[in-house]
C-alpha cells in the first residue's frame, strides 16, 4: 500500500467529473487500499478518487476510526437514492486544508453502490456517515463544500487561500 498525494484547492483536477468504473480489477482494489491508507495518513473520515488525481467513481469512508476502531469502507459508483432531514454541521476537507464551515446536508441518505466483489448494494446512513457520503460523492462530481458557502464567506475563504498560497511560494 502507498500514501498518495492529495490534491489541494485550487487544483483544477478537483473540478473534474469522475467516470463510472466498469471493471473492478486488481488495479481498482490496489487504488482502494491506497486511498484508505491515504485517508488515515491525513486523519480524514473520507476520500474520493478525484482527490488523489484519479477521475474514477470510487470513495472510501471510515467514520468509526474516531472511536479508535478502524472500519474502512469502499464504495464504487456510489449514488444517492434518497435524502431527507436537513442538518447544518461543521465540515472540512483534506483538499481544503485549514478551513472549516457550517454546511447544510441531509441527515439521512440511502446510497446504492458496488463493493469490491462487484456486488450491487444499498446502505442507509445517518449522522456523520450520511454527511461523508454526500461530501465524497460531491467530490466525484467536481463539487467542493466551499461551493455551498454564502458569497461573503466564500470571499473570506478565497482571501485566506490567497494568503496561504503566497506564504508557500
Ligand atoms: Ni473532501
Amino acid at each position: 500500500m502507498a500514501v498518495l498525494e492529495i490534491l489541494k484547492v485550487p487544483d483544477k483536477r478537483l473540478r473534474e467529473k469522475a467516470n463510472e468504473i466498469t471493471v473492478i480489477d486488481d488495479n481498482i482494489k490496489r487504488l482502494a487500499y491506497d486511498m484508505i491508507e491515504t485517508m488515515y495518513a491525513g486523519s480524514g473520515v473520507g476520500l474520493a478518487g478525484t482527490q488523489v488525481g484519479v477521475p474514477l467513481r470510487i470513495i472510501v469512508i471510515d467514520v468509526d476510526q474516531i472511536d479508535g476502531e478502524p472500519n474502512p469502507m469502499v464504495f464504487i459508483n456510489p449514488e444517492i437514492l434518497e435524502g431527507r432531514d436537513k442538518v447544518v454541521k461543521e465540515e472540512g476537507c483534506l483538499s481544503v486544508p485549514g478551513f472549516t464551515a457550517k454546511i447544510e446536508r441531509f441527515g439521512y441518505v440511502k446510497v446504492r453502490y458496488k463493493n469490491l466483489d462487484n456486488e450491487t448494494q444499498e446502505m442507509s446512513a445517518e449522522g456523520l456517515l450520511a454527511r461523508a457520503f454526500q461530501h465524497e460523492i460531491d467530490h466525484l462530481n467536481g463539487i467542493l463544500f466551499i461551493d455551498y458557502l454564502s458569497k461573503l464567506k466564500r470571499e473570506l475563504f478565497l482571501k485566506k487561500l490567497k494568503k496561504s498560497l503566497e506564504r508557500s511560494l
